[in-house]
């Protein structure tokens, strides 16, 4: 199977599958518990039928939103993933390079893999910051002032992650940040020794945005005992409006599935909510957020810029989503494993493929551009 050959989500996946060792894919691909979150995401938009309006006569199609001040090209951005160099050796170079092609936004993670500097002077798309909230107050001052200097545009606080989620393929597999493999995990190492090579080859393993601040030469961390030993467990809105004061410009937060939290951002002068469940890799049976999008957007809509993530694996979902009301939509494994099967080549052909696939929608929707899509284009079943 080759680049060319992958059309769409799922034949990256499976590229992803075969190319990655086990505990990677796994990794990326699993979720909490059942995974009953990360199933229902993206079935949840089965539930509604599009309803095409015919004959409008479009030509040209504008994919362009605006979201939390900045422009982009399309209406969906590429959400902030750990680790990315561990999947392919371009890592976080590869994503920011393919958001800058197609002009829309990408996420830099806290356990990003390269330095939120260094792709901030490769590029001038918009680049999110996401922000884990640290017991070691010291530690997120030094963090929020660095993103600052470096002229990140916009804040983001993921506030779903203040435990570890129970991710079972991961407990089977060792799976941690370095490598601390059971001997299962390490026999489906020796199976992909392509894998091995490269990622042997190329720039150490590092976590910039941390370096400073965090020892891991000590043993292995996973990504569990990173949530639940180092972040702050009594984050609360008042530290949340502090954060946003200390920040000084764009900020969202991310992991809301509540209405009410949707409001409560608003109050406390958040310019957006990201409506997600962290892809179903945190809580197994909370929200989908396309389920419970409506909701926030009828609460929230008029004081903040509503975004979703979550499930997004095709165009349609993404023009579902926009329709009933949200302003752009995030992708994550979508991107991450063409990444694994391709690196930026692979990234690319993703973004471009969703790309081309929103356009059709829009088309055959008879939607010139993504105002023109409302509820009227929308039936639940
Ligand atoms: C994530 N996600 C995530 N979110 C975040 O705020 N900080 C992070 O470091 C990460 N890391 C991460 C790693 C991997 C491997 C995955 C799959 C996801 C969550 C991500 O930003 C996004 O919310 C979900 O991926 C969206 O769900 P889908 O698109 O993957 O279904
Ligand atoms: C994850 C993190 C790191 O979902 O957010 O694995």
């Amino acid at each position: 199977m080759r680049l060319g050959q992958c059309h769409n989500f799922h034949d990256f996946r499976e590229l992803a599958r075969r190319r990655l060792p086990g505990p990677i894919f796994n990794y990326i691909d699993g979720a909490a518990e059942d995974e009953t979150a990360y199933r229902r995401n993206t079935q949840a938009f089965e539930a509604v039928d599009l309803l095409p309006h015919v004959l409008r006569g479009v030509t040209d199609i504008d994919l362009s939103v605006e979201i939390m001040g900045q422009k982009l090209a399309l209406p969906f951005y590429l959400s902030p993933t750990a680790l990315q160099r561990l999947f392919h050796h371009q890592g976080e170079r590869a994503v920011a390079a393919a958001a800058a092609k197609y002009g829309t936004m990408f996420g830099v993670s806290s356990l990003g893999t390269v330095s939120l500097e260094e792709l901030r002077r490769a590029h001038a798309t918009p680049q999110v910051y996401q922000f884990y909230f640290h017991k070691d107050r010291g530690l997120n001052r030094a963090m929020m002032q660095r993103a600052k200097e470096a002229g990140v545009d916009v804040m983001m606080l993921t506030v779903d992650s203040i435990t570890g989620g129970n991710r079972e393929r991961d407990k089977r597999t060792g799976f941690s940040i370095p490598m601390k493999l059971t001997i299962a995990g390490m026999l489906q190492f020796a199976l992909k020794p392509a894998w091995g090579i490269n990622y042997v080859t190329h720039e150490k393993f590092a976590l910039p945005q941390l370096d400073d601040h965090v020892d891991m030469s000590g043993g292995a961390m996973s990504i569990g005992r990173y949530f639940t030993e180092m972040l702050e467990p009594t984050l609360n809105w008042d530290d949340l409006e502090e954060m946003i004061g200390e920040w000084g410009g764009k900020f969202c937060l991310k992991g809301v599935v509540h209405p009410d939290d949707a409001v409560r951002a608003a109050e406390v002068g958040c310019d957006a909510v990201i409506l997600s469940n962290h892809g179903g890799r945190q809580l197994d049976g909370s929200r989908a957020p396309f389920d419970g999008l409506a909701e926030v957007v009828d609460r929230a809509g008029d004081r903040l810029d509503v975004i979703m993530d979550s499930g997004i694996q095709r165009g349609t979902h993404i023009v579902k989503a926009l329709s009933l009301g949200a302003k752009a939509v995030g992708i994550g494994r979508a991107y991450l494993f063409p990444l694994a099967a391709a690196g930026q080549a692979g990234v690319e052909r993703m973004v471009g493929l969703l790309k081309d696939e929103v356009e059709r929608d829009m088309r055959l929707m008879g939607a010139a551009k993504v105002a023109d899509l409302s509820r009227d284009n929308l039936r639940f079943r």
